[in-house]
């Protein structure tokens, strides 16, 4: 498994400062009520703009997962169940989401599909509703950059994972290279009305998150997608 890319040495400081544990972690912020609007607008249209182009970096989380028969699995952001198929029928995966639009589309295409070992809950991210050390897996698939408290939402995810199981992000971060990053900070505030952040910087959301990654690799064409491996400790 390919892990750690680590940048260039001159992008490294800016990249790894000292500041990581307190610096913003994008130039954007956004609300809830915002958050819910933008996905109320796109649930009709979101697997034609964002499933196939984001597919093989969902394809590849599944596979690194390498789940176990009778694991409890917890999808963050479930969206419209676009990974439901994927999972083994054997494990338990429970999808939350906070928008009931988006959620609609999840339960027709799980009953369409015959699946049954997925259930459907609407709920925060940043207040999950199940007792600690729930669940073996803890996945956030093209999600962190999308609620208004990434750091929030990775510590419950921490909280619900039991010792030694994998929480796991899949997302677009801020990239190392200065014109690019330069980029997506200026693109950033268009696009949160596309359901985004685009320049959420990985290493301040790690060390604020308090999460120690154990892979990290970049996933989808062009592959500016980051698959974020993490065991709690
Ligand atoms: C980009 S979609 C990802 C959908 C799916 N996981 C995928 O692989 O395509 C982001 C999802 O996160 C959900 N979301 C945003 N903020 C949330 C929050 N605070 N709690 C739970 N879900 C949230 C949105 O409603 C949306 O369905």
């Amino acid at each position: 498994m390919a892990l750690f890319e680590r940048p260039p040495s001159a992008e490294r400081e800016e990249v790894f400062g000292s500041d990581a544990a307190t610096r913003a972690l994008s130039v954007t912020a956004v609300e809830t009520t915002f958050v819910e609007d933008v996905y109320e607008r796109l649930a009709s249209s979101y697997d034609l703009l964002f499933g196939p182009t984001l597919h093989p970096g969902r394809l590849q989380a599944l596979q690194r997962m390498k789940i176990a028969a009778g694991d409890r699995v917890l999808e963050v952001g479930v969206g419209t169940g676009i990974n439901a198929s994927l999972y083994p029928r054997d494990c338990a995966v429970t999808g939350i989401d906070l928008s009931e639009p988006m959620l609609e589309k999840a339960r027709d295409r799980i009953a369409r599909k015959g699946i049954v070992n997925v259930r459907l809950m609407q709920m925060d991210a940043t207040d999950l509703k199940f007792p600690d050390g729930t669940f073996d897996i803890v996945y956030a698939p093209y999600v962190i950059s999308v609620v208004p408290d990434p750091v929030a939402v990775a510590r419950e995810m921490r909280r619900v994972c039991r010792p030694g199981g994998r929480i796991i992000f899949l997302n677009h971060f801020r990239s190392p290279n200065r014109v690019m990053a330069w980029l997506e900070r200026a693109i950033s505030p268009f696009t949160v009305h596309v359901g985004f952040k685009s320049d959420l910087d990985l290493p301040a959301f790690l060390a604020q998150a308090e999460v120690q990654p154990v892979s990290i690799e970049k996933v989808n064409v062009p592959r500016i997608w980051s698959l974020v491996t993490c065991i709690k400790q």
